[in-house]
């Protein structure tokens, strides 16, 4: 599709949409917990429609008015087998955390997905399950799915040092953990979103975090909730990005959830001199705010270590914002880049290569030199969503003829409004 090009400015207010990673896990409580979940301000992008699709045909009865989606979970006993295989489109959520629930279960369950799912790497989940005493396997014994998982009624608790700073790695332990008999201890390589943590207490369960060491004694029963969804910050990002290197922009981005483990990217924003201003709204457990960004000058930082988990997705949007900054911008530590959607160490660079940035893709990052004018082009999202929309924030800043965007519908994937959004800011 054409891309919006040559705009002179953004001015407005935007919602973003609802949290992905909260709304998969919405879902994935109440089809564990005991009674009935509501949840409101789910985000009705294609991946979280996948999760409510996988316990479907798991058996559990979800209900969607087209405002709230109820959820009728009767524990973790009340999941059926599966008559066919379950498919989770592009979402390496969904499969990577129902595997540590079906951890548990006393049925087998074959779980596949799209082309770029077939490439994800599966051992970081599999090995710890299996150690658990569940069987897990991969395509003709590759770790890549289709996978099919064999639960067990016996789970082991389970000791691990995480080798990946991975939330879902670490969800998928925790789920299986809930099932185990007795204490799991799991030891994050670095400290990662903690949405299911979050969870399982206003889910009435127990769970110690002492820093990057989590503690939890199963088997436990859960109870079903009223889930109030806040915005995504990684959603928001694209907007952030946006109102900083458009010319005489300001964006109000509201209802942005800020659970500290996310928001790394006001932190890079802030320390690169862009003019931000966050007003907290909602208690501790619940952070979330309105973002204001205004049009500034910006300057080249180094990105890495702790950092890199707190803005992880949003790395792709920050290197587009690098290309606006004077001076240089390293990002190091991100070898994770290369196995999400797609690898997007390498589409970041070869696409904004396209359209006229100087950016080198290194181990585990990119080199970006600042300050570059980007001009017209053909790009392509790789079939990643975020890869898409960050070419269509690269584009705005485009001054003459068109950027085309090839395999635009993966934006749907989370932000099914991305571009009413970027029309209602044009004023
Ligand atoms: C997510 C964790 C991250 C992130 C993904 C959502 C989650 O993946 O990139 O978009 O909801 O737990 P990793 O756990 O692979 O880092």
């Amino acid at each position: 599709m054409e891309l919006v090009t040559n705009r002179q400015n953004l001015n407005g207010t935007i919602t973003v949409p609802s949290d992905k990673s909260i709304s998969h896990r919405s879902v994935m409580f109440g089809a564990i917990a005991n009674g009935k979940t509501t949840i409101r301000n789910f985000l009705r992008g294609d991946d979280c429609l996948s999760t409510i699709e996988a316990f479907r045909k798991l058996g559990i009865k979800i209900e969607d008015d087209g405002e709230t989606i109820v959820v009728n979970g009767n524990g973790f006993g009340g999941l059926k087998q599966a008559a066919s295989s379950i498919d989770v489109g592009n979402s390496g959520t969904t499969i990577r955390l129902i595997m540590g629930i079906l951890a548990g279960q006393p049925f087998t369950t074959t779980l596949l997905g799209d082309s770029s799912i077939a490439k994800r790497p599966m051992n970081r989940v599999m090995l710890p399950l299996n150690e658990m005493g569940a069987s897990c396997a991969g395509k003709d014994n590759s770790e890549y799915p289709p996978l099919t998982i064999k639960g067990s009624q016996d789970l082991k608790p389970i000791n691990y040092q995480m080798p990946v700073a991975s939330a879902q790695v670490k969800s998928a332990i925790l789920f299986a953990a809930l099932q185990a008999k007795g204490e799991s201890v799991i030891v994050e390589k670095e400290k990662t979103r903690d949405h299911t943590e979050d969870m399982i207490r206003q889910f009435g369960g127990q769970i110690t975090v002492n820093d990057r060491e989590i503690r939890i004694i199963g088997p436990q029963q859960l109870k079903g909730q009223e889930v109030v969804v806040p915005g995504d910050i990684s959603s928001a990002a694209f907007f952030l990005v946006a109102g900083l290197i458009v010319p005489n922009s300001k964006i109000r981005l509201e209802n942005v959830g800020l659970n500290p483990t996310r928001t790394g990217i006001i932190d890079v924003i802030q320390k690169m001199g862009g003019q931000i201003t966050v007003e907290e709204t909602g208690d501790d457990a619940n952070k979330a705010g309105t973002i204001t960004v205004a049009t500034s000058n910006l300057k080249g930082i180094e990105i890495g270590g702790e950092i890199i988990p707190r803005l992880i997705d949003e790395l792709p949007i920050i290197a587009l914002l690098a290309t606006q900054a004077e001076g240089t911008t390293i990002i190091k530590d991100a070898e994770e880049l290369k196995v999400k959607e797609t690898n997007r160490i390498d589409a970041v660079a070869n696409e904004l290569t396209k359209l006229g940035a100087t950016i080198e893709p290194t181990e585990d990052g990119l080199i970006i030199h600042g300050k570059t004018t980007l001009h017209s082009g053909n790009v392509t999202s790789y079939g990643d969503h975020r890869i898409g929309m960050m070419l269509q924030i690269a584009a705005l800043l485009v001054k003459e003829g068109t950027v085309v965007l090839d395999k635009a519908e993966a934006i749907s994937v989370s932000y099914p409004n991305f571009f009413v959004d970027i029309e209602k800011l044009n004023n």
